[in-house]
């Protein structure tokens, strides 16, 4: 028999390991998903420890291409069904554009855009079937305004936005929940990763428990986009309201390398 599940890609660390935490009590069986497979592992053990909920673990890089497939099939070959979807993995790259690898780019759009858009593509057929399901999209604070000096992820996180936001607006009516999650810096691995150690924004990073208990709530409350993090919640009305070049020209001071 198929059971339904909550899947989390990007729990190895981060904001994605502290939804991990919210979810486990919920006792819907857990699909755990990132690269690194010991620290998914001892997440799992920890969770499974403390709240009795059935933990799987699939380690897979979500940059390649048809990830999102072979992670349904995997999910499938468990018998299970996803009920929760999760799309948290993501990364960025802090350089000038000319300077930044390429490589490094296009695997960037292909996990942050591509992975996320076929992985909710693939699960909603049968939660439009259920009348019931919740797909989480994590974008960011970037996505509402260009971001020199981390052009083509704040653009990645700007598609993030826009396509929950319609998709939420097509499915609002038929049973699930969609919500696009937008922190603004947050104290993970991402500025290690995306090479803005030591950055203002990195200095101003806040808590990944407090984003994903936000993130958590604004998902079971039918909210379609959450802003995180008390100082971040003006963005959205400020990039509305200042003109877009000044806004760029600003968020290049801030920050420009
Ligand atoms: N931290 C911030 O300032 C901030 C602000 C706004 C939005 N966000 C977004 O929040 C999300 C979570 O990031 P985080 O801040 O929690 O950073 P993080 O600690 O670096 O976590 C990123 C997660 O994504 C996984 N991941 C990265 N590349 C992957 C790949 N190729 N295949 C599978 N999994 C992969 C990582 O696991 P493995 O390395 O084990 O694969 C890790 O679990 C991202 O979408 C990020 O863009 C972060």
């Amino acid at each position: 028999m198929t059971s339904l599940a909550t899947v989390i890609t990007g729990a190895s660390s981060g904001i994605g390991e502290a939804l991990a935490h919210l979810f486990a009590p919920e006792q819907q069986p857990l699909v755990l998903v990132a690269r690194r497979k010991e620290k998914l592992d001892e997440l799992a053990k920890t969770l499974n420890n403390k709240h009795g909920v059935k933990v799987h673990v699939i380690a897979l890089d979500l940059e390649q291409v048809g990830a999102a497939a072979e992670l349904m099939n995997a999910i499938a070959n468990l018998n299970l069904s996803v009920d929760t979807l999760v799309n948290n993995a993501g990364f960025g790259v802090s350089a000038p554009f000319a300077k930044a690898d390429g490589a490094k780019l296009s695997g960037m759009m292909q996990l942050n855009m591509v992975t996320l858009t076929e992985l909710t593509h693939l699960a909603l057929p049968a939660m439009l079937e259920r009348k019931h399901g919740r797909i989480m999209n994590i974008a960011s604070v970037v996505a509402f305004q260009p971001c020199p000096y981390f052009a083509v992820y704040a653009a990645s996180k700007a598609y993030v936005l826009s396509f929950t936001e319609a998709l939420a607006a097509e499915i609002s009516d038929r049973g699930i929940l969609v919500t696009a999650v937008c922190p603004g810096s947050t104290n993970t691995e991402f500025h290690s990763v995306a090479n803005s150690k030591g950055s203002f924004a990195d200095k101003i990073a806040e808590s990944p428990v407090m984003v994903a208990e936000e993130a958590y709530k604004a998902l079971n409350n039918g909210k379609t986009v959450i802003v995180t993090g008390l100082m971040n919640k003006p963005v959205p009305v400020i990039s509305r309201i200042v003109p877009r070049k000044t806004m760029t020209w600003a968020v290049a001071k801030m920050l420009g390398k």
